[in-house]
């Protein structure tokens, strides 16, 4: 019964095939072990299982066939020693960040990351000690100056979140390599369908499964991956804390990374002939994508994508009235802050994923109250731009 434990490096034959190991029924689909506990044929097999002295599975807090199947595929796709699957995105960077650092450490993030993570560190990680230190993102000059004697890690999303600014990711690994610094990577908008920052020499990448990994909006899950040593720590922190997949969601997960290439594909596809479409718009007065030559960063994104991305932010004239006005005279496209579905999603910034932010706070992360961000999807292009009657 032939299994599929060795990836082949071919990314597609991956997706579909990375770390099947059939059971005894000889199933062609993954199998699904919705099982809390295993049972040992005896109370010596218990006890080399749980002492570590064989492997084999104990319980599913941190050992389950299912889970373990997603994982493995998830890293032959990253190019990564082991990935350890979390229940969600943010549980990904809380294990992260409990497996790596201690108290009186210090981290430099881009100012441009998810707004859940910035309410992370600066609420929770900051009373136990840890300090942040926040940059902007492309600028490699402030990350070098940044650095003080007990940094510990960066931590990015690149291309960030609305705006789609991007940094050299290979520099800035260097910048980090040589201050003994780990580069931790939040991937979810690209995915390794279009960017592997591993091999760009970071260290660490961090997934929010939730978006392109399941693709279809469908459950809430996250990965941490890179090299063994490193991720011994988080699976300790996973084992003891808890903070883990559900057997059902890898399974729906190890569904959407069949489908993670043709999906991002197309999906990048649609978002690039909507961006070209939004910018000779005169009612729009800035497009953010990085596949458009007037993008900021457009030669770095050529370099390390390999495409442009389904996610495109635009100003429109007129401020927040104009924005709300576009948003609320759609009829096909979903009014929701989620990304990374096949349906197409547009939200308003300033009012819903970054409304905790003062207005100071937005004004500096270049989110004004005329910004869409929309999160392009399957659907046929024409229907997209039609909705949006501009
Ligand atoms: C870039 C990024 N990282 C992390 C997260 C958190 O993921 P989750 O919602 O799965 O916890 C999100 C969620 O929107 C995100 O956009």
């Amino acid at each position: 019964m032939p299994n599929m434990k060795k990836n082949t490096k071919n990314f597609e034959t991956d997706a579909v095939r990375a770390g099947i190991e059939r059971s005894q029924f000889g199933e062609h689909s993954e199998g699904l072990f919705l099982t809390s506990s295993f049972v040992f044929k005896n109370a010596q097999e218990a006890a080399d299982r749980f002492s570590g002295k064989t492997d084999g599975n104990v319980y599913s807090r941190f050992t389950n066939p299912t889970v373990k199947n997603f994982e493995d595929r998830l890293a032959s796709l990253e190019g990564a020693q082991q990935c350890i699957a979390t229940s969600s995105g943010m549980s990904a960077i809380l294990a992260t960040f409990m497996a790596l650092c201690k108290p009186g450490d210090h981290v430099v993030a881009s100012k441009s990351i998810f707004g859940t993570s910035i309410q992370l560190f600066n609420n929770f990680f900051s009373k136990w000690g840890l300090r942040v230190t926040y940059v902007q993102l492309s600028d490699l000059e402030a990350w070098k100056n940044a650095v003080e004697k007990n940094t510990k890690l960066f931590f990015i999303e690149t291309p960030s979140n609305p705006l789609t600014e991007i940094v050299d990711i290979q520099k800035l690994a260097l910048i980090s390599k040589s201050a003994k610094i780990k580069l931790i990577v939040d991937n979810c908008f690209c995915t390794p369908a279009i960017q592997k920052p591993l091999e760009l020499g970071a260290d660490i990448v961090i997934h929010s499964a939730t978006k392109y990994l399941d693709g279809q909006g469908r459950c809430l899950g996250g990965a941490v991956l890179g090299k063994k040593n490193i991720m011994k720590n988080v699976y300790i922190f996973l084992r003891n804390s808890g903070v883990t997949l559900s057997p059902f969601n890898a399974w729906i997960f190890l569904k959407g990374l069949e489908t993670l290439q043709i999906r991002m594909e197309r999906q990048s596809e649609n978002a690039q002939k909507l961006a070209s479409y939004l910018e000779s718009s005169k009612n729009i007065s800035r497009v953010f994508y990085p596949g458009l030559k007037s993008h900021a960063q457009f030669s770095i994104a050529n370099k390390q994508q390999k495409l442009g991305g389904a996610v495109l932010s635009f100003e429109v004239n007129g401020g927040k009235k104009a924005a709300w006005k576009l948003i609320n005279q759609t009829k096909l496209l979903s009014i929701t802050a989620n990304l990374g579905d096949t349906k197409t999603t547009i939200t308003h910034p300033a009012t819903t994923t970054h409304s905790r932010l003062t207005q100071a706070e937005r004004d500096d992360s270049g989110v004004s109250d005329s910004l869409i961000r929309i999160a392009v999807g399957l659907e046929n292009i024409e229907d997209i731009k039609a909705d949006l009657h501009i």
